[in-house]
């Protein structure tokens, strides 16, 4: 039984950069949150500022997302309410060596961007469905297009969620659900991803947009039962150029770019 007929946003990775954004203009238009993040004081001070803000429910619920036992909670705890938008943005990455990472570093990038994300959507289809419209956007990249020497994990992880929500689609086609996927191109959020696009140079800086900005366009399109959303004409145009540059030449040069920034695990991306 659904505790309430209030319909809810559910958006994943909702504390800081993209995930806020969502959840900002989300709550502007006057819809209902549940934000999940990590366990810090962020999402509970974000859900309390939006609510008063905007006279909306926000929910706020700490899990990591990458231990089967938190995301079972999250599933147990949320099917309970009436959901008609499932943002699956939580996502991590880095520049460093393949060989100088352990496995779990690795493994977490797997269990965040992958798995959680597939499970979520599994698990909360059946909620979704009960509504008369429902959306699901999934956050990939731009990375998504291109294999990336020194990111390795990042892209493929993103190339995955480019994959599975286009598949997903099509089965949900005619259905009620509507999928899209989001390419976000680089934007300032958490402090690594900020310093580095910073330092960004030549044509690519002006495909810098920020969170406010991406989060904008992706739901308007997503709005608008677009499939495939490359948020930014500079980032539409890269990933034309991602698919007509040969992959020998794409990975040279971002080989040149990347391998400086290799040091240690911790940056998002
Ligand atoms: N920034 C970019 O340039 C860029 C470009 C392309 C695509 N993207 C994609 O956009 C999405 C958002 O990126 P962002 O840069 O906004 O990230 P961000 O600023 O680092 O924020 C990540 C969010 O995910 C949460 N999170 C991290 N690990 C988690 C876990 N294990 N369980 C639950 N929540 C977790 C964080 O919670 P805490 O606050 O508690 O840490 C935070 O709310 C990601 O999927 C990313 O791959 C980003």
């Amino acid at each position: 039984m659904n505790k309430t007929k209030q319909k809810y946003t559910l958006i994943t990775g909702s504390s800081q950069g993209l995930g806020k954004a969502f959840a900002e203009i989300c709550a502007r238009k006057g819809q209902n949150l549940i934000l999940i993040s990590l366990p810090n004081e962020n999402n509970g001070k974000l859900a309390k500022e939006l609510e008063k803000k905007y006279k909306i429910e926000a929910i706020q619920y700490e899990a990591n997302l990458t231990t089967k036992e938190d995301l079972y909670k999250v599933v147990d705890f949320v099917k309970n309410y009436r959901i008609n938008m499932l943002i699956n943005n939580a996502g991590i990455g880095g520049a460093n060596k393949f060989e100088d990472v352990s496995l779990s570093y690795l493994n977490e990038i797997v269990l965040l961007n992958i798995i959680s994300l597939v499970s979520l959507t599994h698990q909360l289809l059946p909620v979704l469905r009960k509504e008369e419209e429902a959306f699901i956007l999934n956050i990939s990249s731009l990375a998504a297009f291109a294999p990336m020497p020194f990111k390795t994990v990042y892209p493929a992880s993103k190339a995955f969620v480019y994959s599975f929500s286009r598949g997903l689609k099509s089965e949900l086609e005619n259905s009620n659900i509507h999928v899209a996927v989001a390419h976000p191109g680089p934007m300032p959020t958490n402090e690594n991803v900020a310093k580095r696009v910073k330092a960004l140079t030549g044509m690519v800086k002006y495909s810098v947009l920020t969170a406010e900005e991406t989060a904008e366009i992706c739901l308007e399109k997503l709005f608008q039962k677009k499939a495939v959303i490359i948020p930014g004409k500079f980032n539409w145009f890269n990933s034309l150029l991602l698919r007509f540059v040969p992959v020998p030449l794409q990975l040279k040069i971002l080989s040149g770019k990347l391998k400086p920034e290799a040091t240690k695990p911790q940056a998002n991306d």
